[in-house]
């Protein structure tokens, strides 16, 4: 059955796999964003509803983190205007280990549409298409939580994870914890990146303190720093976040994937053979 399917975020690090995937499986797509037609913004409650007028499921994507302040009110108000459009049934995407997200996932959970939860670990994507690329093209990494062990995942398989999820009523009210295969240091990762590439990548643990202190002399804004900082502590800083589930193996009846085979696909793009443009 073709459905109409609002995928939020859709240019995305999940949310374009998302649109790849269900436009294989021939679905009706409509991408939501600021730079879409019609405009989602998430800053403008009053496109909310537009977007969402003759959809019949929506993949939310909160930009950036269902953890900042006013997010709760963005996903109540979205889910109210999803049931105005009658819309059917909702697939959220959320951080595992976030108390603030998991109140976020409560109000999809109680809005009356149908639902899945899908709880996602940080993503390998974040070294090649997030904060963790530059100071990998720079050759230093500097880090704090070196202790941590991450079952970092990869978007590929959160995708394919939601767009079941979307497409197969068997996943309604359930709730996913998406991992990788095995859990990894700071140094171990970019170990594997300085591997797959040829490059002398060299990682330095370093405090929080001193992170905030690196970010702030970036001249970061204050509210990137604060989630940034939240994210270290709260996620990594918590060891029930260091586990590995096998939830890509039951939904997609395959081994999620391992970061090596992340590493080697992305190192054939040349994203980590960049040269860093001159900031002077
Ligand atoms: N990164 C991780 O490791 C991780 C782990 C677990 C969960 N998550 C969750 O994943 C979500 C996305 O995080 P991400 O960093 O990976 O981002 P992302 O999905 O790569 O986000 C970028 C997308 O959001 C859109 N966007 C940005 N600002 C928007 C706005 N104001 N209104 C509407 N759309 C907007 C962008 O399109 P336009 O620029 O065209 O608007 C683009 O499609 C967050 O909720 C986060 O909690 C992330």
């Amino acid at each position: 059955m073709v459905s109409n399917i609002l995928v939020i975020g859709g240019t995305g690090k999940t949310g374009r796999k998302v649109v790849e995937g269900l436009n294989q499986q021939h679905q009706n797509v409509r991408i939501g964003s600021r730079n879409s037609n019609p405009i989602f913004d998430w800053d403008n409650p009053e496109t909310w509803l537009n977007a969402l007028t003759g959809m019949d499921k929506v993949y939310i994507v909160y930009y950036p983190d269902l953890a900042v302040p006013g997010a709760l009110e963005a996903i109540k108000g979205l889910t109210e205007a999803a049931k105005k459009a009658s819309v059917k049934k909702a697939v959220l995407l959320s951080g595992k280990g976030e108390k603030e997200a998991e109140r976020c996932e409560q109000v999809v959970a109680n809005s009356g549409l149908d639902y899945t939860l899908v709880r996602a670990s940080w993503f390998n994507q974040n070294f090649s298409e997030s904060f963790f690329l530059d100071p990998i093209l720079a050759g230093h990494v500097a880090l704090p939580m070196p202790n941590a062990k991450i079952p970092f995942v990869d978007t590929s398989d959160i995708a394919e994870v939601v767009v079941k999820a979307l497409l197969e009523d068997v996943h309604n009210g359930k709730t996913f914890e998406v991992t990788g295969p095995r859990t990894m240091t700071f140094e171990e990762v970019i170990k594997e990146i300085a591997l797959g590439t040829g490059r002398n990548i060299n990682y330095q643990a370093v405090s929080l303190v001193e992170y905030n202190s690196m970010m702030q002399a970036a001249g970061l804004p204050a509210d990137y720093i604060w989630l940034i900082d939240y994210l270290f502590r709260e996620v990594l800083g918590n060891e029930d976040n260091q586990v590995v589930t096998n939830d890509v193996e039951k939904v997609l009846g395959r081994k999620a994937t391992d970061f090596k085979e992340y590493v080697q696909k992305t190192a054939r793009t040349g994203i980590w053979n960049q040269t860093l443009p001159q900031t002077i």
